[in-house]
């Protein structure tokens, strides 16, 4: 992956829910190294865009390339799923942290199951993305002492770490 090479190309992709047709024909292109924000009013689709992106939901029509692994066909084999959600990540926008586990130990579980890194690189990166966020004193805090928390700020934090 180079820096400016497209990442996901989607062509008139369409994708309903029964009769409701939640996407209508969405066409761009996001290149590596892109930020982009996708924004509109509840409902209009935004989760379910971002949900074809690795396949969590199939699309209905059209043509989706992500990471040259081509998500139109309607079969993809288990291989090419794993290679395509071990680098595609997702944030949800409620509290989605294992409460029994540290805040540490859930951001460096993905990394050491998925990515096979060693406990000390892995926590030496998560360690470097909280402090970025600004949450570096909360690593061995446990999630449920977040929820006391009246913002929902670091609730959100943690996850973008
Ligand atoms: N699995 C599903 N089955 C049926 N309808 C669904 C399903 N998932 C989403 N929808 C419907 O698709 C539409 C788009 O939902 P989506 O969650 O993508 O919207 P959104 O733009 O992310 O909204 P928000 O800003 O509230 O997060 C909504 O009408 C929703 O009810
Ligand atoms: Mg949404």
């Amino acid at each position: 992956m180079n820096s400016g090479e497209p990442a996901i190309i989607f062509q008139d992709v369409k994708k309903n829910f029964g009769p409701l047709q939640v996407l209508k024909g969405m066409s761009g292109q996001i290149n590596f190294g892109e930020v982009v924000s996708i924004i509109g009013p509840s409902g209009c689709g935004k989760s379910t865009l971002l949900r074809c992106f690795n396949r969590l939901e199939g699309i209905s029509g059209g043509r989706l390339t992500v990471d040259n692994i081509d998500l139109s066909v309607s079969k993809m084999g288990m291989k090419q799923l794993r290679q395509l959600r071990a680098n595609v990540g997702m944030v949800f926008q409620q509290f989605n942290l294992f409460p029994h586990m540290t805040v540490l130990d859930n951001l460096t579980l993905a990394p050491r199951k998925v990515l096979h890194q060693d406990e000390k690189e892995s926590s030496r990166m998560a360690r470097s993305y909280l402090d970025k966020v600004g949450l570096g004193e909360k690593a061995n805090a446990i999630p449920t002492s977040f929820l006391a928390d009246k913002s929902s700020a670091s609730r959100s934090l943690v996850p973008c770490a």
